[in-house]
Parts: C-alpha cells; sequence; structure tokens
C-alpha cells in the first residue's frame, strides 16, 4: 500500500497506525504525514484521492458535471442486477450515470417536497412523544439510567422512517415484534459489509464469500418487507381510484396532499424501481438518524448549559402549542438548529463524501485523472483551527450570527450538489423533532459521559 504525495510515491510505515476501524484517526494522521492532498493505492489498481482543504472540494464539486459519480454499495448492485425479477437497476446508491438520473430525479420530487414531508410531521411527533414517554418509564431503579440506549434509538429511527415514508406503525416502540427486529437486523448487517465489500479484494464478484452470503440474506429480508408495503399501497390507490371514477370525479384532486410513497406512483416510477427506493431508504434513514441524534445528546450531556438553553426553548416552542411539533415549532427552533450544525460539526456520521472524477481535472496543480476516486475529509477538517476558533468545544452559538462561520466546504454533512443525500428533509424533520420532545421533557436529563477510542458509538460489526 503507498501513499503518494506531490506525485511521489511514500510507503505508509508499517507500524500499524492505520486501523480500518478508526477513519478519522487515519485522516488527521495521513493530513499531519503527508499534507492537504494524498494519493492511497488500493488492492485493484484503485487510486484514492483525500482531499484536507475546502477549496479544493470546492474545485471537485464544480467538476462533478450533471451525472456526478459515487463508487459504494458495490456488492448491494450486484446482488439486485442478478435479480431482474425483483429490481429494475442496482438501486440509488451504487447506479451512476444516466441511470441513477432517472431514478433520482423521480425519487427527488417527491422526497424533497416540503408538502409531502411536512404532511407526516403530526405522525412522526407523536412517535418521538412515546420514546420521550419510554425512556421515562425504563429507566432503571435507583441510577435513572436508561441501559441500550442506542439499540432504542435505532429502533425509534426504524419507526419513523417507516412511518415518514411507507405511512404506517411497525408497532409501539416497546413491543419487539418480529418485523421490527428482522429489519433492525437486515440493516445493520447491511451497513456491516458495506465498506469491506466495497474496499476489500472483491472475491465476491466470483464465489459467495461469507460476507456476501450475509448481505443477501439481509436484503432478502428487507426486499420480502419492502415489497409487503409497497403492493399494500398499490393495492389501496388502486381502489382509490376505482372509487372515484365509480362516484364519477374522473379529474385528480390537485389540492390533495400527496405523501411521499404516493408521489412514488405518481411520478412513473416502476413498482421495482419503488420497491428499490423503499430499500434504500430503510437502508439510509436508521443508523445516520440513530447515531446523529446520540451524538446530539452526548453533546448536550457534557454540556449542561447548553442543555439546558435547549430545554428554555423546546419548553417555550412547545408549551405555546399544545405540546405538539409543527411546521410553526420547527421553523422558530433557533437554538435547536444551531446545536444540530454543532453536532454535524464534530460527529458529522460521514467522513466525507466520496466521488469518482469524470474526466481529467488539476486539483492544486497535480492532474487528477478521471476515474480516481476521490473522498473528501470534512470530518478532519471541520475540527481545525484555521476553520474554527476553539474547534474541539461544543459551541451551537457559532451558528447564530448572520454570517457563517467558516468556509461553505468545511462542514458538508449531508453532501453536496446533485448527488448530496435524498432524505435530508425527511432526516431532519424527525430529528428535530425528537430532539425538542426529549429536550422539553422537564423528567429526563442527560448526564455527563466521556466517550473513549474504546467506548465509541459506531456498531462493532462481527
Ligand atoms: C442525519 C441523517 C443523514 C445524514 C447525515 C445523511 C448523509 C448522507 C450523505 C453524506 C450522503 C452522500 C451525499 C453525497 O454523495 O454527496 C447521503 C446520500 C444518501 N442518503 Fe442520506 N443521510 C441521512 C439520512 C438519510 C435518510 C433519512 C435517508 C432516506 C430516507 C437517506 C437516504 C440517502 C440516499 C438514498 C442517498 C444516496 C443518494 C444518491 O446517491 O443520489 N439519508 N446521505
Amino acid at each position: 500500500m503507498y501513499v503518494h504525495v506531490k506525485s511521489t510515491p511514500v510507503p505508509i510505515p508499517p507500524s500499524g497506525q492505520y486501523s480500518p476501524k478508526r477513519l478519522h484517526h487515519n485522516g488527521r494522521l495521513k493530513l499531519q504525514q503527508f499534507g492537504p492532498i494524498v494519493r492511497q493505492k488500493l488492492p485493484g489498481n484503485t487510486n484514492l484521492l483525500y482531499l484536507f482543504d475546502p477549496e479544493d472540494i470546492e474545485a471537485m464539486y464544480a467538476k462533478e458535471g450533471r451525472y456526478p459519480s459515487r463508487r459504494s454499495h458495490l456488492a448491494l448492485q450486484k446482488y439486485r442486477l442478478d435479480r431482474p425479477h425483483m429490481f429494475s437497476t442496482g438501486g440509488i446508491l451504487p447506479t451512476n450515470g444516466k441511470h441513477w438520473w432517472e431514478l433520482r430525479r423521480r425519487a427527488q420530487k417527491s422526497m424533497n417536497k416540503v408538502s409531502a414531508v411536512a404532511s407526516r410531521l403530526p405522525q412522526v411527533d407523536e412517535v418521538c412523544k412515546e420514546f420521550a414517554e419510554l425512556i421515562s418509564k425504563v429507566r432503571r431503579e435507583g441510577s435513572g439510567r436508561v441501559g441500550h440506549f442506542l439499540d432504542l434509538q435505532k429502533r425509534l429511527f426504524l419507526e419513523l422512517t417507516i412511518t415518514s415514508l411507507l405511512e404506517v406503525r411497525l408497532g409501539k416502540l416497546d413491543d419487539h415484534s418480529d418485523e421490527a427486529e428482522q429489519l433492525a437486523h437486515a440493516v445493520d448487517e447491511t451497513n456491516c459489509v458495506v465498506l469491506p465489500t466495497d474496499n476489500g479484494l472483491q472475491l465476491w464478484k466470483y464465489v459467495r464469500t461469507p460476507m456476501y452470503r450475509r448481505l443477501v440474506s439481509a436484503q432478502d429480508t428487507i426486499y420480502r418487507i419492502a415489497f409487503k408495503y409497497v403492493e399494500t399501497k398499490d393495492d389501496e390507490l388502486r381502489h382509490a381510484r376505482q372509487k372515484k371514477k365509480a362516484e364519477g370525479e374522473s379529474e385528480p384532486d390537485t389540492k390533495h396532499v400527496t405523501s411521499i410513497l404516493e408521489s412514488f406512483f405518481e411520478s412513473g416510477l416502476e413498482d421495482k424501481d419503488i420497491v428499490g427506493l423503499v430499500s434504500d431508504t430503510l437502508m439510509g434513514g436508521i443508523d445516520t438518524g440513530a447515531y446523529t441524534m446520540a451524538y446530539v445528546l452526548y453533546s448536550l450531556a457534557n454540556n449542561q448549559d447548553k442543555q439546558d438553553l435547549l430545554a428554555l426553548e423546546a419548553r417555550r416552542l412547545l408549551d405555546a402549542s399544545d405540546g405538539k411539533v409543527t411546521t410553526k415549532v420547527l421553523s422558530e427552533a433557533r437554538y435547536l438548529k444551531a446545536v444540530m450544525k454543532e453536532t454535524y460539526r464534530l460527529h458529522p456520521i460521514s467522513i466525507g463524501v466520496g466521488r469518482v472524477i469524470q474526466e481529467d481535472t488539476v486539483i492544486r496543480g497535480f492532474r487528477i485523472p478521471k476515474e480516481t476516486v476521490v473522498v473528501t475529509q470534512n470530518q478532519v477538517i471541520s475540527r481545525l483551527p484555521e476553520h474554527f476558533p476553539d474547534p474541539q468545544r461544543f459551541l451551537p452559538e457559532r451558528w447564530l450570527h448572520k454570517a457563517p462561520p467558516a468556509h461553505p466546504f468545511v462542514v458538508l454533512p449531508f453532501g453536496h450538489g446533485p448527488r448530496s443525500c435524498i432524505g435530508r428533509r425527511m432526516a431532519e424533520q424527525n430529528l428535530q423533532t425528537i430532539i425538542l420532545q426529549v429536550g422539553s421533557c422537564s423528567s429526563v436529563r442527560m448526564a455527563k459521559y466521556i466517550l473513549t477510542e474504546r467506548k465509541h458509538m459506531v456498531s462493532r460489526c462481527g
């Protein structure tokens, strides 16, 4: 394995300093040792280029073109392309080029539609209130602590994703339904195999390796459940149309607010595409939400003064709205949004964004050949003092001024441009609602808790 700096191959010292499980640490080391642009060769002749300067990241984005390309979820793509009776594409995550855009353009019409996402806010709020009540109920006697909190958060975001997208409830949060457990396990399994199958030797392309078999089993489960809900919704919509026709109402009601799933059907997507999108959404919505929430609560736990300020805002807004989180409440929750942004800066759940360069490009005076895989290092640079004074401190107040506190390409939790996170609107609504509901709860307090490298919050994959 070699790292190239300024075109000179420099072998990484064989001291075990780089670990596939400590990507943030690897990124920091590379910046310190080799500077703001680093090339690493992976097995299989793939070049990885790490960018640490926001100007260079901006330059990369400026060249990403109409169909920004990413190299990820390759084994998932194989799973789907091998099953044309179930899927018409590899899905939005791994597909590139025009085929990606055909899927994305239709899907984002629904997922980015303000009214479609907001139409689910009352149900999302109900789930969040239930969660706040549940954690008060399940506290251990004596210590008042809640055990297995991350699992509870994953269960919450599974329910929130299903509620936001499929308009159904899997069940109460403390009811361990088979379907909820199977889905949560299948999503965990998929997330565990993505990185090793993308970056390893890729034997799975030729033989069914144990990793690939885990993916197949997990994806079979996700497909089965997604298919069931899509089929049910399809039937429901067909019956509604037939009923309207029978009643003589031929024109569609244009004032009717359609939900995300409903607008998937209206957008001309095939049923197979919709099942694929629902599966991708289940995979995209659970761990991302649960870990972000965990980091928000962790940051508040260790900054009691900020926790108090958030609680004050949450109680003031919820007292005026009968305890309900509404679109008005969300639009007025200024401190909450600053808390979220500061958490994305200190604890983004993604180290940065990956792109495959589409044409030969010059960055920082170096010619970067077409097909190079670039990984931006936002997680590392958003903690550098040249971008944020006192960078290790959790200071939501940085974000309350009119002017942005740093270069706009330093903190990019949802990516940027046409290939940025398609679920951002839904994710932000879900996260803001749960933080307001938990933050306003007078019986809940986040107690000081320090994470160490050993006690980290990232899933340990078996
Ligand atoms: C805090 C929550 C979330 C964070 C921080 C997050 C972050 C990201 C990031 C960094 C990307 C890559 C963007 C890029 O390449 O420019 C991404 C892509 C994506 N996200 Fe999210 N995400 C979150 C929640 C969600 C949710 C709730 C969903 C689904 C409902 C979702 C679905 C997706 C999908 C399908 C893509 C691929 C889009 C494409 O390739 O066109 N994400 N997300």
